[in-house]
Order: C-alpha cells, then structure tokens, then sequence
C-alpha cells in the first residue's frame, strides 16, 4: 500500500511551534517563535490601511474571474516601485518584471524553478545562518545549496570579512541569496560599506544575486531598507527578488508577495517573465486575488497609503520597545551586556540561548522560540517582559 508506507515528518521548526504552543495548557506560556507581530494585547491587527481598502473592494468588486498569470499589471507597478524605489533606473528601462506570487515564500520557489530550468548545474549560497525553509525549499526544487560565512557570534553582527571572502570565490554560474534587510534569524544586517564590498564582488564574480525582502519597512523605513539592493543594482546587471506583504502589512494568511527580476535589458526582461508566467501556469495557474487587491489599493490611493506607513512605522517603534525592555530586564538581572538586542533589525533577535536552554524555556516555562535561539521580539508582550527576563536567566542556570 502506498499511503501506509510514508512515515510521519518531523514538525516545522518554526510553524509546528505554533501548533505545539496552541496545545500547551499552560496560563503563562509565551509564543516567541514564529515571525508574527503581536499588539501590546497579544492580537495580530488588521491594519486599518488594510480595513479601508477591504472596504472598497466589498463595495467596488464585480468579478472574481480569474487575475493575469503574473497578477494585475497595477498590483506588479506598484510592487516595482515599493521594491526598487519609483526612480530606479531599471524601471525606465522597462528591465523590471514583477510576478504577484503567494506570499514570500511562493516568490522564492517561482525563483528556484527558473534557476533549476534556467540554470542547470549551479548552486544556490545562502548565508550562515539563514531561514529554515531557505535549506528545504531550495533543495526541494532540485537545487545544490551551500552556505557562505554571515554571522559571528563573538561580535553579534556580520563577518563582512569572511562572508566577502566566500563571495568573492562563488563562481558566475551560480546564485547567491542575500537577506535585504532584518536578517532572519540573526537581526545583523549586512553594513552599508559592505553592501558595497558585495556589490563590486557580484559584478566581477558574476554571480546572481537573489534578494529575499520579506521585512521591507521593519529595519528603518521602507525606503532606508532597500538601500543595500539599490547598491548591489548599481554595479550588477540582473537581479531576482522575493518580496512579501505578510509582514509590512499583516497580510500573512492572504499569501500576498512578488516575484520580480531586473534584467539587463527590457527584451530579456520580456523573456524571463513569459518562462517564469509559464512556470506559475504549472503550479498554480495564478494568484489569489484578495491580498493582491488590498496591497494595491494600499499603495494606490495616497490617503491609503500615508496611513499605511504610518502604521508600520507603529509596530517599528513596537518592536524598538520591546528590544529596550528585553535588553535592560535581562542587564538588570544578570549584570550582563544585552545591548546587541537593541542594535539587530527587524522582528528577530539571535540571543546566543543554546538548543538546551531553548529546550528548557519550552519544556519548563512554556516560553516558545525557535532553536537556535531566535526570539521573535515583535511577539513579546507588555506583561510577559519579567516572566520572559527571569525564565532566560534560569535557562542560563540551568544549561551553563
Ligand atoms: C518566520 O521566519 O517565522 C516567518 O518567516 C514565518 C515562516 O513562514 O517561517
């Protein structure tokens, strides 16, 4: 029989914390794991941007016929703009393409399938560390992965030197993701001297790079966060990008995000978007159209728009917060410097907590994180801040 031989899979490292987490009994328990924010309440709003643009698409929408492969073309305009900013160069040159996709995660698999059609025999870099579903995604979809050298423990921030190093000997056959801002896990982001170092190394070695965006507008705005893509763009000539609306505007279950490549001229632009509508054709015809229509009306309509940011700039001064309040609860009781929480970007902080004493936070406190100790920041709530200090402290203890 063929269903009774598959064996069971392992939980998802990060989503099966949710699951595991819904089940536990227990009053106190804290969810730090998966990429969500969170309100001061524990909610994940709808944004208010978002409730208006609803709104008018109940009240304006006459059809749920099917959306264009590659999505609407204003959804894919206004992508191309949050993405490379509206006076980039490529997009004068018609040398973008944009591809709605589901979420960011869709975005990165309709990238894998054109590198392993388009690009047999190269392998895909990604940093050290990077997210989870990088490695299985990639492999997935018939790709070699390897990783080049990111983070240094003992500095807390990137190894530019190192990670240079291994960039520069990635041969021109091959593609290396680069996280754009608020690194998952690690919240180092690269400096902008390095983006710099990158980019002269992306244009002699002629590797591809491969953005993932999917925090645009958590680091320090929307525009401040794409400044390390921009600087690579400025020496590279192509580019592929996932991007993603689940974070920046809370559409996480709405799957909403974007495939988008810069190619060195707008014929060849033309050509990689008709494989890569084909490729969508094969795995999902096209893309839902709720989501997209909300993040367009968003980025449309002026009003929309302003309020949107001003809402995300909200929960970027939330997670600010939270990042004080966790460094100084745990300085407090332990005498230790924790200012590198407050200097990481976006949702996550690497905090440097063993598998064992992440292990012992979930088992023992029912304090929910990732292993390899990232905490999602963006999910700690006012009245677990002294719950959450004091129990890492015991983890401490516990795990030496
Ligand atoms: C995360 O890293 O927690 C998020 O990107 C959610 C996910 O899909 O893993």
């Amino acid at each position: 029989m063929f269903l009774a031989s598959i064996e069971a899979a392992p939980a998802d490292p990060i989503l099966g914390l949710t699951e595991a987490y819904r089940k536990d009994p227990r009053q106190n328990k804290v969810n730090l794991g998966v990429g969500v924010f969170m309100d001061e309440n524990g909610n994940t709003p709808v944004l208010e941007s978002v409730k208006r643009a609803e709104r008018r698409l109940w009240e304006s929408e006459k059809t749920k016929t099917y959306l264009p492969i590659s999505g609407t073309p204003e959804f894919d305009a206004q992508v191309a703009q949050l993405v490379f900013g509206a006076d980039f160069h490529g997009l004068a040159g018609n040398r973008v393409a944009v591809c709605q996709s589901p979420g960011g995660t869709g975005g990165l698999r309709i990238g894998a399938e054109l590198l392993r059609n388009f690009r047999r025999g190269g392998t895909l870099w990604l940093p050290s560390p990077s997210w989870d579903n990088h490695q299985s995604l990639f492999t997935a979809a018939g790709l070699t992965v390897k990783s080049y050298a990111y983070y240094n423990p003992a500095t807390r921030g990137v190894d530019v030197e190192a990670m240079c190093a291994d960039l520069a000997k990635i041969p021109a056959g091959d593609t290396v993701l680069l996280h754009v801002c608020c690194h998952n896990p690690t919240g180092a982001d690269i400096p902008a001297a390095g983006w710099e170092r990158v980019a002269d190394i992306a244009a002699q070695a002629g590797w591809l790079p491969f953005f993932d965006f999917a925090y645009q507008g958590f680091g320090d705005g929307v525009a401040e966060d794409r400044a390390g893509l921009l600087a690579v763009l400025r020496k590279a000539p192509e580019a592929l990008v996932a991007s993603s609306f689940s974070k920046n505007m809370g559409l996480y279950a709405e799957r909403v995000g974007a495939f988008s490549i810069v190619a060195a001229s707008d014929k060849a632009a033309n050509a990689a978007i008709s494989q890569i509508k084909r490729i969508v054709r094969v795995i999902y015809s096209n893309p839902p159209k709720h989501g997209g229509m909300l993040a367009r009306l968003v980025l449309e309509d002026p009003e929309l728009r302003d309020l949107w940011l001003q809402e995300l700039n909200a929960m970027r001064q939330r997670i600010a917060g939270n990042r004080q309040l966790l460094a100084s609860g745990l300085h407090q009781r332990s005498g230790q410097d924790f200012s590198f929480i407050v200097h990481q970007k976006g949702m996550f902080s690497y905090s440097g907590l063993s598998d064992a004493q992440v292990d012992y936070l979930r088992e023992e406190k029912g304090i929910y994180m990732v292993k390899g100790g990232r905490i999602n920041v963006a999910g700690l709530l006012p009245r677990a801040v002294d719950y959450v200090c004091d129990s890492i402290i015991a983890s401490l203890a516990a795990h030496p």
